[in-house]
């Protein structure tokens, strides 16, 4: 081992009541292990902070298990190799893997992808990594919007919805949004394209929402759940579809009851929830379809960076009430070098 460097990590320090705090993690410094056979060292560049983090904090049944305590924080990663016990990678290699909130990690070289030069490295967290593949299954999988159908997708100017929205305007859809205030519609009316945007926090938000899809909806990209998913109920055509991909107004234990229920039976609605990491067979035709538009100007993103892996627990729950605008990331390449 040639490195004298020490590896300061992020850990769950205890689980939520309700709403997390600050108060649930803890800072760690520890020695970094010498690299096995297969192993290599990785600084971090890059953390990516995603919702699902919130439901593995709580000890709960879920597609996934909880947050081990008094363990780093899991979480997707884009670093880059510093020590290589391994022929596949060699020192200065880009790489993205699950290595969690720390500004170091020893892995196995078969757990890490190495990224494609000519984007930039925080991309593969955002729209060409993880959230940009959730909107593209649930795109192109389950919802498969046709030319002229009105398409609506909730927390759209976030890392999934705003990749939603682009996609299915490329297909041809009338796309309506709906986001968190008036800057963040406006982000998505201006940047991404959508043809409109309306604010969930206006009192007069369901009102709105029907004079925004005069012909009703056919396709809901649904993300939040709660009073949203239940207005949207209400405006569905015959035969729509909704793909539940998210119910963030529930992470914190709320109650997300649904009023217009009737809605799935007289509209013959298909319903289907999906959980991205149950498809690895289409990543790679996904990766490859959204860096192409990355490329290509395309598709647009923008991201919230968070400075330093101290700041990662303030900025996780910074995004989680919606401080975000973008991918919400965490540098911490300025700790790791
Ligand atoms: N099924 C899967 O495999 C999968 C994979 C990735 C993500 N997801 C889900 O996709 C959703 C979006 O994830 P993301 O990474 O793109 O996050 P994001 O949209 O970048 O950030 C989360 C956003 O959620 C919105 N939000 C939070 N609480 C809300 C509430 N009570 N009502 C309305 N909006 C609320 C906020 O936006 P506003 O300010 O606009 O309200 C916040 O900015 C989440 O539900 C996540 O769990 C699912």
């Amino acid at each position: 081992m040639t490195t004298n460097r020490r590896n300061r990590r992020i850990v769950l320090a205890s689980r939520p009541q309700g709403k997390p705090t600050t108060a649930n993690f803890r800072l760690e410094e520890a020695e970094i292990p010498p690299l096995g056979p297969g192993q290599v060292l990785v600084a971090i560049e890059y953390l990516s902070l995603d919702p699902y983090m919130r439901g593995r904090m709580d000890d709960a049944k879920s597609y996934a298990k909880p947050q081990p305590l008094d363990e780093t924080m899991q979480g997707g990663t884009v670093g880059r190799v510093v020590e290589s016990n391994d022929p596949s990678l060699v020192a200065g290699d880009a790489v993205q893997g699950m290595l969690g909130w720390q500004t170091h990690a020893v892995a196995s070289a078969k757990e890490l992808t190495k990224v494609r030069p000519g984007l930039p490295l925080s991309v593969w967290l955002g729209p060409a990594g993880m959230p940009g593949v959730t909107a593209w299954h649930g795109v192109n999988k389950i919802l498969q919007p046709q030319a002229g159908q009105t398409l609506c997708v909730d927390a759209a100017s976030g890392a999934v919805g705003s990749v939603v929205g682009q996609l299915a305007k490329a297909a041809g859809a009338r796309v309506v949004g709906i986001a968190g205030g008036p800057d963040k519609c406006k982000l998505v009316v201006d940047e991404y394209g959508f043809d409109a945007c309306i604010d969930h926090r206006d009192p007069a938000f369901a009102d709105r929402l029907k004079a925004a899809t005069p012909d009703g909806v056919d396709r809901v990209f649904e993300n939040v759940g709660g009073p949203i998913l239940d207005a949207l109920l209400g405006q569905m055509n015959p035969f729509g579809r909704i793909a539940v991909c998210g119910l963030i107004a529930g992470y914190n234990g709320q109650e997300i009851p649904l009023t217009r229920v009737r809605s799935i039976l007289v509209n013959k609605l298909l319903i289907q929830g999906f959980i991205v990491s149950d498809h690895p067979d289409e990543w790679p035709t996904a990766v490859k379809e959204l860096a192409g538009r990355i490329g290509d100007g395309s598709l647009k993103y923008r991201e919230t960076i968070a400075e330093g892996l101290d700041q990662a627990p303030t900025a996780f729950l910074s995004m989680l009430g919606g401080g975000n605008l973008g991918k919400q990331l965490v540098r911490v390449g300025q700790d790791s070098r």
